[in-house]
């Protein structure tokens, strides 16, 4: 939705030059395609989305039509020319932020050859075995991670398999937000974030490793070059947007991974604080110190600035458990009617606790077949101790991933700046303040991954001479939640149960996955 469009003419810097420029940030996300307009102050002018869907074909299938994606930079676009004033003379750059190791596959024409497979599609198991058995420890060492169904190398396994004939017109890897900013420049590149994201990246040598891609016999001619995320890649072609008339002179910068766009919109450029964000997926980040080692337990991926990498942890249904629980049972109630009551319920959900993994898990427990579970349940319990638990659940599985990054980095972590769903709710906050027992920081400005893309475009365009100093103008945040020593202590007792329950229902929720697998294929 269109936010309150600015008198930026009015606006000088302090050296008396009109503050007319803009640079644009767009995030291409699982469920919607974000954009902000901001000036050179780090001031939000505008800023629009537009949502689309990913379909289900199957059990822990997700895709989505890469044509949405356009159409939605399309529509987001039109709504800044008609709102911002003089947009398209004044619009210097534009970067990207994406979602992570989703493909998309173009043939020789550079046309995709179908939709793009999503990063939280775990149908890749058994090409995720396959992997292992062919690579051993030998990945870990190349791209300092571990195979997960949900990674870009098990998904080009699939398609390999299961779909030859479009693997024989297979010519050009992309993903997604690569491939709208090759709709834009007609050039194809990948960033080291999102590279890193594939497990084709040697990520010591910054190159794309040619043991894995000979190992599965991926030619390398199909990856595209790779570059920094500050890069200048292109400008505009005149046609590329249709009707939407903006600049050629438009600079357009590579850009990065949501998650280090995510990272860099809250000013995370060291381990000195975490990263909690909330969206359909929940990540735990902060940045390596390089001295680490090198496990698979967490991801290890390129930062968005150069040199610098970030480890994290991946819930993958966080804000989607919350999605699917509202939608399941509550379709009728906004978010807000559907929280409301779950602040009277304790902590502790009475007794009640859920598991988030209702599309399989990454970290800790990389299993695409688990599924999630309500424990507990008993006659007292209402629709506000589901809701509750639900975000319990959500926070305990980051807890997992904060426990890892803090053994690894051998410290503790008493400040998080949360965003997304998270620090937008105050009893959330609250949780994570008491299940983290670290202070809760929100964002002035909270514009997610886009602010990142846009501080990209920022500094791409020479407004800064780096993210770190561009961060001085875009970034700043507050306190919104300290534990209470009491919440605390019921959250120890609550987590230490939590933690029992992957490995005492393992199994079961194996056999119930299978069965349900048979069943389908009975029908
Ligand atoms: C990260 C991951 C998700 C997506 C969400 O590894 O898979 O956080 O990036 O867009």
């Amino acid at each position: 939705m269109m936010k309150g469009i600015e008198s930026c003419q009015l606006e000088r810097i302090k050296n008396g030059v009109f503050l007319m420029e803009y640079v644009v940030g767009i995030d291409l996300g699982t469920s919607s395609l974000k954009g902000i307009v901001t000036n050179k102050a780090g001031k939000v002018i505008a800023c629009a989305s537009e949502h689309y869907s990913f379909f289900q074909k199957q059990t822990g299938w997700s895709e989505q039509n890469s044509d949405d994606w356009f159409i939605a930079l399309q529509k987001v676009l039109r709504k800044f020319i008609a709102e911002v004033a003089n947009f398209s003379e004044n619009l210097k750059g534009i970067s990207f932020s994406g979602q992570m190791h989703s493909l998309v596959l173009l043939d020789e024409k550079k046309q995709v050859l179908r939709p793009a497979i999503l990063w939280n599609d775990v149908r890749t198991s058994r090409e995720c075995e396959q992997i292992k058995d062919k690579l051993g420890e030998q990945l870990l060492e190349i791209t300092k991670n571990q195979v997960l169904e949900g990674f870009t190398l098990p998904k080009l396994l699939w398609v390999k398999k299961n779909e030859p004939e479009i693997w024989s017109r297979v010519r050009h890897i992309l993903l997604p937000k690569d491939y709208l900013r090759y709709r834009l420049t007609g050039k194809m590149h990948i960033d080291f974030s999102d590279a890193a994201g594939t497990l084709l990246l040697d990520l010591e040598r910054q190159v794309w490793s040619e043991e894995v891609a000979k190992s599965f016999g991926i030619p390398f001619t199909y990856f595209p070059p790779l570059v920094e995320s500050l890069k200048c890649v292109g400008t505009l072609l005149p046609e590329s947007l249709g009707d939407v008339k903006i600049s050629p002179k438009v600079k357009v910068m590579a850009g990065a991974a949501d998650n280090a766009c995510a990272a860099l919109s809250a000013g995370i450029f060291s381990s000195e604080k975490g990263l909690v964000s909330i969206g359909t997926s929940g990540v735990f980040l902060t940045c390596g110190e390089g001295q680490e080692p090198v496990t698979g337990e967490l991801h290890w991926f390129n930062h968005a600035v150069p040199a610098s990498c970030y480890l994290m942890g991946v819930t993958l249904a966080a804000g989607y458990s919350l999605q699917w629980m509202k939608q399941t049972f509550a379709q009728e109630k906004s978010f807000p009617e559907a929280l409301s009551g779950i602040e009277k319920v304790l902590p502790g959900a009475n007794g009640l606790l859920f598991t988030p993994y209702i599309v399989g898990e990454r970290v800790p427990y990389p299993d695409g077949q688990i599924r999630g579970s309500f424990l507990g349940i008993d006659t007292k319990h209402t629709f506000p101790h589901f809701m509750r638990a639900v975000i319990e659940g959500v926070t305990f599985s980051l807890k997992d991933v904060q426990v890892l990054l803090e053994k690894m980095l051998r410290k503790t972590f008493t400040e998080i700046i949360s965003v997304g769903g998270g620090a937008k709710n105050k009893e959330w906050a609250q949780i994570q303040a008491d299940v983290f027992d670290a202070e809760i920081f929100a964002l002035a400005v909270e514009e997610g991954p886009s602010m990142g893309a846009a501080m990209i475009a920022a500094v791409g365009v020479g407004w800064f001479d780096s993210l770190e100093i561009c961060a001085k103008s875009f970034v700043s945040y507050h306190k919104v939640a300290t534990p209470i020593t009491e919440n605390v202590r019921t959250y120890q007792k609550i987590y230490s149960i939590y933690q029992q329950v992957y490995g005492q229902t393992k199994v079961i929720s194996h056999e119930l996955r299978a069965f349900d697998d048979e069943n389908v294929e009975e029908e």
